[in-house]
């Protein structure tokens, strides 16, 4: 599902940097960066965070060094000045100009997470076949845990309205207000730079007319239980392959429509009152220095043209991911990068999102990412063996920048198929850190389940 790009790029560029000025945006300083720290005029070097320092525009070419090495850690702050969001929907929600929102303005406080009663029958289904009778009680507490629903098929959405209905009833009998989480993923071509999650639609069969029935369906059915409050990650890997996956002609063929249908799912939802939070990727992807400009200038398009919608939230990260939020050791496998782990990123793009007039609010997903130090590589993303439940779903997130933890992929369904003759085979599958065999991506993988369970942290 993920594809991981410009690691190599940016490892090979580090040594080139040395001497030389450093362009806007680009990295000039932070714990054991050893590359240039003098910025190109019109730009300052200024700390994002101990690890990652950037020349970013304001005032005229300073050099600040932020490497630990060279003793000087002092760096100007960021600027952020933000503009007030105005909101295209009559009933909008007022949006925040600091950076940090106040937590009246997060979409989770104050409302009960609806389950998802997909992922419950799964989990309930699950159940009989575990031998240990330890391991399957713990695996019954799965099933109270709040994961996201994945609108992966537009056959799906009629569960979309059970699941309403059934939340809104919930909601008046116990007077607990009740929100549903969602996952809007159907892109005509869809998972532009794997195999694995292709979907549905396609751009030369008429995909982006497909997508916004899709949407108008979701739409239709939301607005029918206005008590009830959705929340929605929106289209998984989508931006990111458009930051880093631009080489791949699947991929920049795909982009103009990508971000026409994004762009009207964005515009619709609102009018709908559902707050989104655009996939972002994770640390390993667009937290990569060379990577953070583009996305965050990226992302502040999309937010410029859906009108400032003040139901775009912000960004959602690690979906079905395996990262840290936050650790003191860094997986090896995140090799010496400075953000190498959530909240590192989080804390690095929101800055430059800032710049960008977007006051991005972000959750985190912690399904999958109990466990540490079971890749071999920090792209490897298919049902990296080892892998266990994380931190459970939460507001209390330690971050001012995180609404929520949040569990959007639903453990135990799979990544993909490590079946070479299946249509969508992506070969990732097949990786020595990949638990095989695999069945198709989004079907139940029981023992990956099983695992998933076992190897909990914290445990169940
Ligand atoms: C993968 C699958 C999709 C599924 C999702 C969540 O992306 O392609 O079908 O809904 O994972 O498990």
């Amino acid at each position: 599902m993920f594809k991981f790009a410009a690691l190599s790029a940016f490892v090979a560029l580090v040594p080139l940097l040395v001497n030389a000025q450093v362009a806007a945006y680009g990295q000039c300083g932070g714990q054991d960066w050893t590359g240039a720290t003098a910025c190109a005029s019109g730009t300052a070097c200024t700390k994002v965070n101990d690890y990652y320092y950037q020349c970013l525009p304001g005032s005229s070419g300073s050099s600040v060094s932020g490497g630990s090495g060279s003793g000087s850690t002092s760096a100007p702050s960021p600027t952020s000045t933000v503009p007030t969001s105005t909101s295209s929907a009559s009933t909008a929600p007022s949006s925040t100009s600091t950076s940090s929102a106040a937590s009246s303005d997060n979409p989770y406080t104050g409302y009960q997470i609806f389950l998802n009663p997909e992922y419950a029958s799964e989990v309930q289904a699950a159940i009989p076949s575990i031998t240990d009778s330890a391991v399957a009680a713990k695996a019954l507490k799965v099933a109270e845990v709040p994961v996201f629903f994945w609108l992966d098929q537009v056959a799906k959405v009629p569960d979309l309205e059970t699941y309403l209905a059934a939340a809104d009833k919930q909601g008046k009998s116990s007077g607990q207000k009740q929100l549903l989480q969602i996952v809007v993923y159907d892109l005509p071509d869809r998972d532009c730079a794997a195999n694995a999650s292709n979907g549905e639609f396609s751009i030369s069969d008429d995909g982006q007319a497909k997508y916004e029935n899709y949407i108008d369906q979701i739409v239709a059915i939301v607005k029918k239980y206005p008590d009830v409050r959705v929340v929605a990650v929106v289209e998984p890997d989508s931006m990111g392959n458009l930051v880093t996956n631009m080489d791949l002609p699947k991929c920049s063929a795909a982009a103009p429509t990508y971000k026409t249908c994004i762009n009207y799912a964005i515009a619709q939802l609102s009018s709908a009152g559902v707050y989104m939070y655009v996939d972002a990727g994770h640390a390993g992807w667009l937290g990569w220095p060379n990577n953070l400009a583009p996305a965050a200038q990226l992302f502040g398009e999309l937010y410029e043209t859906s009108g400032k919608s003040a139901y775009f939230r912000g960004l959602a990260t690690n979906v079905a991911n395996y990262n840290a939020l936050n650790t003191s050791s860094p997986d090896p496998c995140t090799q010496n990068a400075p953000n190498y782990d959530e909240m590192l990123y989080i804390n690095a793009l929101s800055p430059l999102l800032q710049q960008q007039g977007f006051s991005a609010q972000f959750i985190v997903d912690q399904g999958r990412s109990g466990v540490q130090n079971i890749r071999n590589a920090w792209g490897d993303w298919c049902n990296i063996k080892g892998a266990g439940f994380g931190i459970r779903p939460t507001t209390d997130t330690g971050s001012p920048l995180i609404d929520s933890i949040v569990w959007v992929k639903p453990g135990g369904e799979c990544d993909g198929t490590s079946n070479s003759s299946a249509p969508r085979y992506d070969s990732t599958c097949s990786l020595s850190d990949s638990l095989q065999p695999a069945p198709e991506a989004g079907t139940w993988f029981q023992q990956y389940f099983e695992a998933l369970v076992t190897n909990a942290v914290p445990s169940l």
